[in-house]
């Protein structure tokens, strides 16, 4: 049977408050503080994954820090924490580690971790990259919409799950547009893309400004805040939010009955998986990175697989095909914590409709 370990943080301070009640009662300022000194800790155990040619087990273990403080805090400090945790499910007997959210995001994106293990180490971005590109694809046949003649915008192209997005997409669409903050890093990627695919793509530091007339949202940035706001979509628009914690407000969901928001990344496990943690989802459900590790563990490719900022596009397609072979699907569509029906993606679609007459 594979094992594999997963490292897990809060992605706000609701999550340590569901593990820590105490913190309810403790102000912000100090629980921040109280969380730093913290040692990262065994969570749960995960069983009952099967699929039609293997079997895994697995482990959670949780480093105690909240998105900005993996990002503000020193390096060496926060690499330490999550090397502890690895080592921890490492003792546990994993035999692969998948390193969630931000844990994936700091330094060099696992690489310098990995280093310092025995044992081998993902971020599982291949994977997410595939199932938020299936999501979209998914998406947009539902609500009608041509992938191929729409403006796509990818917030945060920069990032390794970013930079593999644009490069595959540009091989499929006509209308791609890069945002990111770093200009000089999307000339070189959107020169890439151009050597690599012939397709001319158009860059930009100003995220409203951009977003004004995209038709589909792939956002996945590494952002501690959301960076989306109702007003910067446009009408119809799909928005596909792979960022944890989100890029785009819950104020969307409440102002803007116009446009479609999916979480991005989401899967079903095959099997009768149990957690033993509840992260949020619907039974059997987990997120794309996490899913990686364990398709890792059933295929027994103990070796280092999605690590640092260049990931390659040939191995989403064999992560896709893996995962089909195990059993993975994408998971039911679902909008900030709730389903998301068929038919209300539908309704927006109807509204759009409306307007136009
Ligand atoms: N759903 C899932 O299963 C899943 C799996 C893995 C990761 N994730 C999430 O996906 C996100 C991206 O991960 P990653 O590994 O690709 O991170 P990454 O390599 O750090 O890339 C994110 C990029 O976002 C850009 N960025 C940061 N703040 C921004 C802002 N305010 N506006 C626009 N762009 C901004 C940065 O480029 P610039 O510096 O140029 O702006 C950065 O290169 C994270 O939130 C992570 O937690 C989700």
């Amino acid at each position: 049977m594979g094992e594999f370990g997963f490292v897990i943080h809060p992605l706000s301070m609701q999550d340590v408050m569901r593990k820590y009640p105490i913190a309810k009662r403790i102000p912000n300022k100090v629980m921040r503080k109280v969380i730093e000194k913290l040692p990262p800790v065994k969570v749960s155990e995960i069983t009952g994954i099967t699929s039609s040619f293997a079997e895994a087990k697995g482990y959670f273990v949780g480093v105690p820090l909240l998105p900005d403080q993996l990002l503000s805090l020193p390096l060496d400090t926060v690499e330490r924490k999550i090397v502890k945790a690895c080592q921890i499910a490492e003792g546990m007997g994993a035999q692969v580690i998948g390193l969630g959210a931000f844990t994936s995001v700091i330094g060099d994106k696992g690489i310098s971790i990995a280093r310092q293990l025995k044992t081998p180490v993902t971020t599982g971005n291949t994977y997410t990259v595939a199932i938020a590109l299936e999501a979209v694809k998914k998406v947009c046949k539902v609500i009608g919409k041509d992938l191929s003649r729409s403006e796509i915008v990818i917030v945060g192209a920069n990032g390794a799950i970013g930079r593999v997005c644009s490069k595959i997409l540009a091989r499929e669409v006509k209308y791609l547009s890069l945002v990111s903050r770093n200009v000089r890093k999307l000339e070189e990627l959107a020169k890439d893309i151009l050597m690599e695919t012939g397709l001319s793509v158009h860059i930009s530091d100003r995220l409203q400004k951009t977003l004004k007339r995209a038709d589909v949202v792939i956002a996945v940035s590494s952002s501690a805040d959301v960076v989306i706001q109702p007003e910067f979509l446009k009408e119809g628009a799909v928005v596909c939010d792979v960022a944890r914690p989100r890029d785009v407000s819950a104020r969307v969901a409440k102002e803007r009955k116009d446009v479609v928001v999916i979480e991005g990344g989401l899967v079903e496990v095959p099997g009768d998986v149990n957690f033993n943690f509840n992260f949020g989802l619907p039974p059997r459900v987990c997120y794309a990175c996490m899913a990686e590790t364990i398709i890792l563990a059933l295929e027994g490719r103990y070796e280092n697989y999605s690590l640092g900022d260049s990931l390659e596009t040939d191995k989403v397609v064999e992560m896709l095909e893996l995962g089909r072979k195990h059993g993975f699907k994408l998971a039911a569509f679902r909008s900030f914590d709730r389903a998301l029906e068929y038919r209300d993606i539908l309704s927006v679609k109807e509204k759009i409709v409306d307007n136009a007459v």
